[in-house]
């Protein structure tokens, strides 16, 4: 008998290779179907993968009842509306980060998965990565003790990806919301999930998406479009929790910097580890400070296997009807300190959660 998963990838741009090329690679799933509002696109990706049925319009593929679940890779203002529709259609959700626009959004999508019982997913990818598990598996078992500080940044010199990503009303927000999500979710996740307080953010408009620049490249989305430009450059926010932790953030499309610069680092009281931009822990060793390396097949995040296992997990949960390592909950908090930080910077005032 035939029981794999049938899934549906919803959005056929950029990210959604890396969604297609995992199914692929997955026993228990199949790919059924396309959809993009851009019918050659989609014709692409079921070309390219072998998908038998493609649409252009989201509810003809939630009406079809052989769809077991879909992935939604479409622009960040639709991820709510396709969500709910899909959970009431009664298909499972693997949802692209971030979980949607707003808090009122995330909240929306959290009752449509109580009340239907289906599995939701957030595509936080960097969670899934092994490093990140390796770090989370040290620290779980105390090595780096209790952990009270994390500092992360994502900073691009040129790296406005252009057409929805930078208008606000498709997207919510610049770098905060689109490459600030993955860094404050993986510190957030492997500090232990701690409640968030309060946040104080800052966000800046000062360079624009410096499309005249020549020479280096930069990832953009399928309809490029430099023209429409009404997102940040550049935020940072210190984001305080209940237990006392604190996380700092800066994150950036544009910036007069030097290089590119990922860094993803904790700081326990018996250890600390830098997870970007190259796998190191750090600790005493008689009275020495010492730097430990791990012998691990990659010092930083391998992209590809990180979406295998994003993909494989989501797979199995949906057959195993267990709750994935990246739920509903952790959306809508996340959107809670995204939406926080976008206030406190409007406001210019520290923003209690
Ligand atoms: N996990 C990651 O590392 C990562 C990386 C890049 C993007 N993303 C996320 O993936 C999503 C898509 O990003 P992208 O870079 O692929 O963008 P993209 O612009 O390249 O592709 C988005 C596609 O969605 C389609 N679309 C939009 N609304 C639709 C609708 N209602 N029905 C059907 N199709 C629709 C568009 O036509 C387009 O082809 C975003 O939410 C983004 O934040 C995640």
């Amino acid at each position: 008998m035939n029981n794999k998963l049938k899934i549906g990838v919803i959005g056929a741009g950029s990210i959604s290779d890396l969604h297609f090329a995992s199914y692929v690679k997955e026993e228990q799933a199949e790919l059924f179907a396309v959809c993009d509002l851009n019918r050659e696109r989609a014709e692409g990706k079921a070309a390219k993968y072998n998908i038998p049925h493609i649409y252009t319009d989201y509810r003809e593929l939630l009406a079809n009842p052989e769809i077991d679940a879909v992935s939604i890779c479409t622009w960040n203002n639709t991820h709510a509306e396709l969500s709910i529709a899909a959970l009431r259609a009664g298909k499972h959700v693997l949802v692209e980060k971030p979980l949607c626009k707003s808090v009122e959004e995330a909240l929306q999508i959290q009752t449509a998965v109580q009340e239907t019982g289906k599995t939701l997913q957030v595509g936080f990818v960097r969670r899934y990565d092994t490093n990140a598990q390796l770090v989370k598996h040290f620290i779980d078992n105390g090595q780096l003790g209790s952990i009270y500080y994390a500092k992360a940044s994502c900073l691009r010199r040129l790296g406005n990806p252009g057409g929805w990503f930078s208008d606000v009303e498709r997207s919510g927000g610049g770098p905060l919301i689109d490459i600030g999500v993955h860094v404050i979710d993986v510190c957030w996740y492997l500090m232990g999930r701690p409640k968030p307080v309060s946040v104080s953010g800052n966000t800046y408009r000062q360079l624009g998406n410096r499309a005249n620049i020549k020479n280096l490249n930069f990832y953009k989305a399928a309809d490029y479009d430099a023209e429409h430009n009404t997102v940040e450059d550049l935020a940072n926010a210190l984001i305080r929790f209940e237990n006392g932790a604190s996380l700092m953030i800066d994150v950036s499309f544009t910036l007069h910097a030097k290089k590119d610069e990922i860094s993803v680092k904790l700081y326990g009281d018996k250890g600390g580890v830098e997870l970007e931009p190259e796998l190191t822990f750090v600790t005493e060793v008689l009275d020495t400070i010492t730097n430990v390396s791990p012998q691990t097949n990659n010092k930083s995040i391998e992209i590809n296997s990180a979406f295998q296992n994003e993909i494989s997990h989501f797979v199995s949960c949906v057959r195993s009807g267990e709750t994935p390592i990246s739920p509903v909950e952790d959306g809508l908090n996340m959107m809670k300190i995204l939406c926080g930080i976008y206030e406190s910077a409007a406001k210019g005032q520290e923003i209690r959660l």
